[in-house]
Order: structure tokens, then sequence, then C-alpha cells
């Protein structure tokens, strides 16, 4: 590391960052951040119009985008979001899997449709998104793939019994990602937020929300863009060294329980 570059550590110039979920909540600020630290950001979600929104939003702040409508819960939407991202940028530098379904549901009575559904989603999608952009990371010299789980892969709470395994699941892939992929020069890691302030949580009643603030150390919610320095710091030269881990970004949560 040249120290006399300290300030170039979280520098993302020229590099593209593949975001899914990138046009709501926390995919959106970390688009913006990304964006902001010089990537070129291609974002995907379900919606078209979303994407498109976002592919101009992010131009007007000055940096080159890209918005795919594509579901990840769709094997083939899947491949057609790394195949667009090389159509127009010609290689990827990071991989941020975002997007997920979330929903409580009661042990007992969840269909195996539900079960289904939150795990293509929520692991298979991310999983096989990693096999698709994976020979492009190999030829990227900053490569990190970047899997956002959830406190509720730690608190096994009985209201999350299909989305917290999901993101537990996804977390034991992203270990064996490391391992695997270190020959590479490839790095995985995972952050598990607590609360955030995206439309799920902020729909609720404000009690559920004194609730769930109240759950964390610092007796608060986050605001999005509390994600962007975490994620920069995992997916930069700021992070070369660290790999398979799961940086908790839950305000304490884990830990407060
Ligand atoms: N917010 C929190 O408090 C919190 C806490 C812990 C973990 N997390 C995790 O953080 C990540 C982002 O959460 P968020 O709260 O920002 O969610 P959000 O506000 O619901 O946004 C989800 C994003 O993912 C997209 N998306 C959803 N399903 C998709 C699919 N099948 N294919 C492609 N895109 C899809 C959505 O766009 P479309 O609907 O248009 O497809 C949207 O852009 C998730 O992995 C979530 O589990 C969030």
């Amino acid at each position: 590391m040249n120290r006399d570059q300290l300030e170039n550590l979280f520098d993302m110039t020229g590099r593209v960052v593949v975001i899914t979920g990138g046009t709501r909540g926390i995919g959106r600020a970390l688009a913006e951040g990304y964006a902001q630290a010089g990537a070129r950001v291609v974002v995907a979600s379900r919606n078209k119009d979303a994407c498109a929104e976002t592919e101009s939003h992010l131009r007007a702040m000055g940096g080159e985008a890209l918005g795919v409508a594509a579901d990840v819960g769709d094997l083939e939407d899947v491949g057609r979001i790394i195949e667009r991202a090389i159509e127009r940028f010609d290689t990827i530098d990071v991989l941020v899997n975002n997007a997920a379904l979330g929903g409580q549901h009661t042990v007992g009575t969840f269909t195996p449709e539900e079960w289904e559904t939150m795990f293509h989603v929520n692991v298979r999608g991310p999983v096989f998104l990693m096999h698709a952009a994976l020979p492009h990371l190999k030829s990227s010299p900053h490569a990190a793939i970047l899997n956002i789980i959830s406190a509720a892969a730690f608190l096994n709470s009985r209201w999350f019994p299909i989305y917290g395994p999901t993101k537990a699941a996804l977390l034991g892939h992203t270990r064996a990602a490391a391992a695997e992929l270190a020959q590479y020069g490839i790095r995985v890691n995972a952050i598990a937020p607590g609360p955030f302030a995206t439309d799920i949580l902020m729909s609720e009643p404000e009690e559920i929300q004194r609730f769930t603030a109240a759950a964390t150390l610092l007796n608060r919610i986050a605001d999005t863009d509390e994600l962007i320095g975490p994620a920069l710091l995992l997916t930069s030269d700021a992070g070369s060294f660290i790999t398979g881990q799961v940086l908790m970004v839950d305000g304490g949560m884990v830990v407060a329980r």
C-alpha cells in the first residue's frame, strides 16, 4: 500500500460495480455511493421504469450507469444481468448481491412455495449471479463480491423462519466462495444490516419502529447512507486483506441480545 495515496483508498474510479436491487432502499444508496466514488454502476431490479429512472439519476450525478430489468429469482435473468453489463462496460470488478425478498412467516403454516420463492431470490439468485460474473471477476485486478445478508441470520427470530435461513445460507456460501476464489484474488464478504429506514420498516406502525430501534444498542433505525462506508470498505482497496468476513452493521442489535 502506498501511504502517499491514503485518500485514494476508497476510490472506485473506472471500476464496474453491479448492484442487484439498486433502484430503492439500501441498494439505491449504495448505487449513489459507488457512483460518487467514481464507479460505473449497473443496477438491476424487476421494475423496468425504476431501472431506467435510476440509470438517468446516476448519470445526472455525473457517472456512467446502466439499468437492467431482471428478476434475480429467474436464472435466465441472472445470466442476462451479467451479459448486459459486459455489453455496456466490457468488464466487472465488483458484484453486490443486495436484492432480496423480506417477509414474516410462522413455523408450521408457511407453504413450500413461500419457502422456495424466498430461497430462489435470496440464495439461488445471488449464488448463480456470482457464477455468471466469475469469468469477468477473474480478470479484474480489483475483484470483490459483497453479499448483503441480515442480522436476522444471527437472531433466529421466530418471525423469520424462511428469511433468516436464506440469509444464513448466503453467509455460508460467502465463506465457501471466499475460500475457493482467493486463488484468483477475488475477495468475498458479507454485510449484515440491522434495521435500516427502507420501505418495509418505515411502512410499519410507529410502535413497531420504536420497538425495532430499541433492539439496537444505538437505539435508532439507520439511514440507508450509513451502509455506503461499510460497503466501500469491503469492496475497495481499503479492504484489500479482508475476505470471508461478515461485517455487522446493526447498531449493536445482535450483541444486545
Ligand atoms: N432494510 C432493512 O432494515 C434491512 C435489514 C437487514 C437486511 N436487509 C437486506 O438489505 C437488502 C436491501 O433491503 P432493502 O430494505 O433496501 O429492500 P427494499 O427497499 O425492499 O428494496 C429491494 C430492492 O431489491 C429489488 N428486488 C426485490 N426483489 C427482486 C428480485 N426478485 N429481482 C430483482 N430485484 C429485486 C427491488 O426492486 P423491485 O421491487 O423493482 O424488483 C428493490 O430495488 C436486502 O438483501 C435485505 O434483505 C435490509
